[in-house]
């Protein structure tokens, strides 16, 4: 395989570090091949971009995402046993679980408790000097997605499972300190999500039906047999840690907002171009660099040989970001969703493919229902200014963020 592209350096662990979010696109955007072999970690990794990388990456004959995630990500950010490390049957009925939480009218209901948060937040925010908005709606997505999820919580613990599981997220990428606190911030979030599982069952609290939680507890899998406690509370985490995770396109929209006054004003006054914002938001800005799985069987594919449980890495960033897929890709222009016809293998900043057999997002319809309700409430009833602070990000570090969090000030409500 002459003609593939591939690093000539021994192991390229420290580049992942070092070029971030540009680790991949850099190496693979530059040649004619979809494909570019690099060494990460002592491991043989193909390296996939472009549409044709996409839907390799999502053929599931030949690929599987059994072992392709490291322990120090599952024992942090997405726990053990859950539906991102399942194949096949396994994987299709799980899935099915959390698709039948989407339906319209519950995707619908959680529109209405994400807004009636933001109303009740800027009576609270009207009171503060300064109001950090990540932090802030990390809490209010907190609150939106336990009541969503129908899980009970006490005013008393809502900072600290708003800590727990915006750790989760945070600390699967760090090492030292901030890793060890996101591990135990694991364990404590799969304690309290398996005593509320083990009350449902036990009929001692009363879960609402159609609900995340009442739905985990009294799934059955496969085998016809309830899913172990532990794995439940892994799966109920999978709908509401993620919900929080939003609070990172909520502070990147308020960045595009405020740099970007025209588009502000049409947000304000049109649906459409509401929906066309929260897309480019999704595509811009960088949250999931890459995701990994590994080839189930031997191939070749553009030239490339590759090897049965080899490591292959799809370049998300670089999709949403690719030249060949988007014109003008480093500009922020939600114009360029007028006519988006949707391909399932170009807009992938939560993954690609159908939702049903593959890995896709199942939250994908909730994160824009609730990045709509939110940068809705924002230009239309939240009245603020901005005082002079550092809001820029970097493509190096991963996961990105605006540095200050995006900080407002005079909040109050606009009618
Ligand atoms: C899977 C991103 C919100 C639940 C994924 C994947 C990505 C992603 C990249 C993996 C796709 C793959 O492996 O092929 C995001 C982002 C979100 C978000 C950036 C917004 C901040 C949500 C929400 C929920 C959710 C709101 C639940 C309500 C899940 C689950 C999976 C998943 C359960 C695993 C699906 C599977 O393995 O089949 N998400 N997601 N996500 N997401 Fe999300």
């Amino acid at each position: 395989t002459a003609q593939v592209p591939k690093d000539k350096t021994i192991d390229n662990t420290l580049a992942i570090f070092k070029d971030g979010y540009n680790f991949i696109p850099k190496r693979v955007q530059n040649h004619h091949l979809d494909v570019y072999e690099t060494r990460v970690l002592g491991e043989k990794v193909a390296l996939l971009s472009g549409v044709e990388g996409a839907k390799l990456f999502y053929d599931t004959n030949r690929m599987d995402r059994k072992n392709a995630l490291p322990k120090r990500v599952l024992k942090t950010l997405f726990g053990e046993n859950g539906i991102q490390t399942k194949d096949g049957e396994a994987h299709a009925h799980r899935k099915l679980l959390f698709m039948s939480l989407m339906t319209q009218e519950s995707i619908q209901e959680l529109y209405e408790i994400t807004t009636q948060n933001w109303a009740r937040f800027t009576k609270k925010w009207n009171r503060m000097k300064k109001v950090n908005l990540y932090d802030e709606s990390r809490e209010l997505l907190c609150r939106t997605a336990c009541e969503w999820a129908g899980i009970p919580l006490e005013e008393k613990e809502v900072q600290k499972r708003t800590r727990d599981l915006s750790n989760l997220i945070d600390g699967f990428s760090a090492i030292g300190p901030k890793h060890l606190e996101s591990r135990r911030a694991r364990k404590r979030s799969e304690a309290w999500i398996e005593r509320l599982i083990a009350k449902v069952r036990e009929d001692q609290l009363e879960a609402e039906k159609d609900k995340a939680l009442y739905e985990m507890a009294k799934h059955k899998d496969l085998d016809g047999q309830p899913l172990d406690a532990r794995i439940a509370a892994v799966e109920v985490l999978n709908v509401i840690r993620p919900l929080v995770a939003i609070s990172k396109f909520i502070a990147f929209g308020s960045v595009a907002l405020h740099e970007h006054p025209q588009i502000q004003k049409q947000v304000a006054l049109d649906e459409e171009y509401l929906f066309m914002f929260t897309q480019e938001v999704r595509r811009f800005y960088p949250f999931v660099p890459f995701l990994g799985a590994r080839a189930n069987q031997d191939f070749t594919w553009q030239q490339y040989n590759f090897k049965k449980g080899q490591l292959v890495l799809l370049d998300v960033y670089g999709i949403n970001h690719d030249p060949k897929i988007w014109e003008d890709p480093n500009e922020f222009n939600p114009d360029r969703f007028v006519d988006w016809k949707g391909g399932l293998f170009d807009l992938i900043p939560q993954g690609g493919g159908g939702y049903y057999h593959g890995h896709r997002c199942p939250g994908e319809w909730p994160t824009i229902e609730v990045l709509q309700a939110s940068f809705r409430y924002m230009t239309k009833h939240l009245g603020y200014t901005v005082p002079k602070q550092d809001y820029s990000y970097s493509l190096k570090k991963i996961p990105s963020l605006p540095k200050s969090g995006f900080v407002i000030s005079q909040v109050h409500f606009k009618s």
